[in-house]
């Protein structure tokens, strides 16, 4: 009598977990030791994922994370040759077993990512946070998923290859979201983007410390990218926008106005105002752009440059916040106070964080 009950409840919970199994839960911990599955992304990752504008990209189910590895000999990709017998085992046909959320790999030593790294598992976001060895993923690590892949998210590694990085990235047409800090990227290729559906490129913070060295922007870098809202760029290296950097194509007409907006963050203390090639900020097909700079040591803003900037859409936007230490009421400037001041709100004029719309150029300055 005892016995078949505890039979009974046996067969209960290994039926319970053989559900779960195929209702795409996480497969048992030992067969992707010492990697977790986990129903959510753990919180160390918050910046990562959530950035400053918690948007949730997607409904996390099933993700997989592997964290504090120091075996610089590991192979990561045997888990995943596990992982994928197993769920071909559990997997009755159904798909769903091989495709989860999330991967991220924190805190270890590996060094190199191989080809078909994930064997036949699917991740939507690919993270990587403070693998600080982390020099070479192959250019086909991620290649026979690639229509799956939305967010692509790196801070602390030591990928350098800006050619092999932008070919994994331009792999993922489906792609949402690329946020990259504190790698070791020195430039973005000509064309380097061409995704419909990409939102928001991150390269650096402006309000912690994390930043790309990069210090070359490509031609038409981001022009194929219709729907693209906001765009960081953070480097103690750039020095130059040119001509065609920025440039900008078609845009995905949205029916919310203010969504047609593209927010372009620039700082790094290289940048300054002999920075900007003529015409390298009136590329934006009269787009609606909000040009903020951050921790430059821009120190006036060249009429030949901004002038056609502000005129290119009548809403288009510039902020010089006071982490632009250098910025002064310069001669120079002077045509923002004539041309642009409405009224001391600063709300209703322009150029935000302009100090100097009440200031009295005429004193030191010859003003035609
Ligand atoms: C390191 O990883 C390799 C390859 O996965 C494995 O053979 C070895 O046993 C691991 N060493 C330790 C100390 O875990
Ligand atoms: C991976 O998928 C392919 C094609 O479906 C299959 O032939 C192969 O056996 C799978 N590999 C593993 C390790 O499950
Ligand atoms: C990585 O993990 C080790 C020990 O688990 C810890 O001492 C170290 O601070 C961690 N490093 C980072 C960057 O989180
Ligand atoms: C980073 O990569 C470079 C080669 O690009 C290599 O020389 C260096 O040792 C790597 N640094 C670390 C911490 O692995
Ligand atoms: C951009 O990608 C589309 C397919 O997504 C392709 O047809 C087109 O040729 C690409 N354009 C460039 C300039 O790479
Ligand atoms: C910024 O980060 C770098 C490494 O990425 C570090 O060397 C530096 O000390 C940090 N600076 C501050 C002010 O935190
Ligand atoms: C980028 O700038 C930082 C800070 O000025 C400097 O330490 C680093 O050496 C520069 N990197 C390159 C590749 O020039
Ligand atoms: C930028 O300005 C800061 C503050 O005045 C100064 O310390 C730094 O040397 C300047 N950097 C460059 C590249 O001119
Ligand atoms: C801007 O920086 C460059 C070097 O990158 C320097 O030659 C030039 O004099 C600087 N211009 C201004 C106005 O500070
Ligand atoms: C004019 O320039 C002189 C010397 O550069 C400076 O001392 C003075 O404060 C300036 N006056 C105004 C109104 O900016």
């Amino acid at each position: 009598m005892m016995f078949s009950k505890i039979l009974y409840l046996f067969i209960i919970v290994f039926f319970n977990q053989y559900i779960d199994l195929i209702n795409c839960k996480c497969p048992p911990n030992f067969v992707i030791k010492p990697c977790l599955c986990k129903s959510a992304i753990p919180s160390h990752t918050g910046l990562l994922f959530d950035d400053t504008n918690p948007e949730t990209i997607t409904v996390q189910k099933k993700s997989i994370v592997c964290e504090h590895i120091y075996n610089s000999s590991f192979n990561i990709q045997l888990i995943f040759l596990k992982l994928s017998l197993f769920n071909n085992i559990i997997s009755n046909e159904d798909e769903n077993v091989m495709h989860f959320d999330s991967f991220l790999l924190y805190n270890t030593t590996i060094k190199y990512l191989p080809e078909n790294v994930f064997i036949n598992i699917t991740f939507k976001s690919l993270m990587f946070q403070d693998n600080f060895q982390l020099t070479t993923i192959d250019k086909n690590a991620f290649s026979y998923f690639k229509n799956y892949v939305e967010v692509f998210e790196t801070l602390n590694t030591n990928l350098s290859d800006s050619d092999t990085i932008f070919s994994i990235i331009q792999q993922f047409q489906y792609l949402r979201r690329l946020s990259m800090h504190n790698d070791r990227l020195k430039f973005i290729p000509n064309y380097a983007f061409n995704h419909t559906y990409l939102t928001h490129i991150w390269f650096g913070l402006e309000y912690s410390n994390k930043s790309q060295p990069i210090e070359k922007i490509g031609d038409y870098a981001f022009y194929n990218l219709p729907k693209l809202q906001f765009l960081r760029i953070f480097s103690p290296n750039l020095t130059k926008i040119n001509k065609y950097s920025l440039a900008q194509r078609n845009r995905f007409i949205l029916n919310n106005g203010i969504s047609n907006m593209l927010e372009i963050y620039l700082g790094g203390e290289m940048l300054n105002s002999t920075s900007f090639e003529l015409t390298s900020l009136s590329r934006f097909r009269n787009r609606f752009v909000f040009i903020r700079f951050y921790h430059t040591n821009i120190t006036y803003f060249d009429e030949n440059i901004f002038q056609p900037f502000l005129e290119s859409n009548p809403s288009s936007l510039i902020d010089i916040n006071p982490t632009n230490v250098l910025f002064k009421c310069h001669c120079r400037s002077a045509w923002i106070q004539y041309d642009y001041f409405k009224n001391i709100d600063q709300i209703d004029n322009r150029v935000y964080g302009y100090r100097c719309w009440e200031y009295d150029f005429t004193k030191n300055c010859t003003i035609k």
